[in-house]
């Protein structure tokens, strides 16, 4: 899946130009990146679960969950461009996933929730005490807060990965590490 984007560098001027209006969907993000290779090594971490991807992007998570076995995949994105990319590389990679613009609209009970790069906004810092509220089991994926301190959240894991197509960030950037926030109940 990830070999589908490309690798190379974009040119200086095509990334500016990008930083300026950027199209989220059209990379597949170092959080993303790491987030999916993290959910297909470890399969149990939503095989049979319903799942949201919160600010799905290019759906590269929500495919990753869906091709884990996951029972449902919702991908959420408040961009409608970012839900057609979804729903494009959804069909190229042969899962079905299902879509929402508002997570506040997702019905039913959901078991896990996976975010990857959304905390490079500080408006969406509430969010996570929402995303615990509403289900069992959280994982985040982000390399832009520095000392992550949000319980319950907790480091579980960190690695390295770059974002697809390459816009040269800084290294401090392809430093992505993995929190998760899990109730009593979804540990049993
Ligand atoms: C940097 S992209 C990450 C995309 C993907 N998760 C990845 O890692 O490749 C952030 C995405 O979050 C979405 N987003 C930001 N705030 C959001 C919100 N409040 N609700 C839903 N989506 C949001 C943006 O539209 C964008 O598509």
């Amino acid at each position: 899946m990830n070999k589908d984007y490309p690798q190379g560098q974009l040119p200086q001027e095509a990334a500016l130009r990008l930083m300026d209006q950027p199209y989220y969907w059209a990379f597949c993000w170092a959080s993303g990146l790491v987030l999916s290779e993290y959910i297909v090594a470890n399969p149990d971490l939503v095989a049979g679960k319903r799942v949201v991807d919160f600010g799905c992007g290019s759906g590269v998570v929500a495919i990753a969950a869906a091709k884990a076995g996951a029972a449902e995949v919702v991908a959420c994105d408040i961009d409608p461009v970012a839900m057609l990319a979804t729903r494009e590389n959804a069909e190229l990679n042969q899962v079905t996933l299902t879509y929402s613009d508002d997570f506040d609209h997702i019905d039913g009970s959901v078991d896990l929730i996976i975010v990857a790069d959304v905390l490079y906004d500080r408006d969406n810092f509430p969010w996570l005490s929402r995303f615990v509220d509403r289900a069992g089991e959280v994982l985040i994926a982000d390399s832009r807060v520095k000392n992550f301190d949000f319980p319950p959240y907790r480091q579980i894991d960190r690695r390295s990965g770059c974002t697809m197509p390459d816009l040269d960030e800084s290294a401090e950037f392809r430093d992505v590490r993995i929190y998760q926030a899990a109730t009593e109940a979804a540990c049993l």
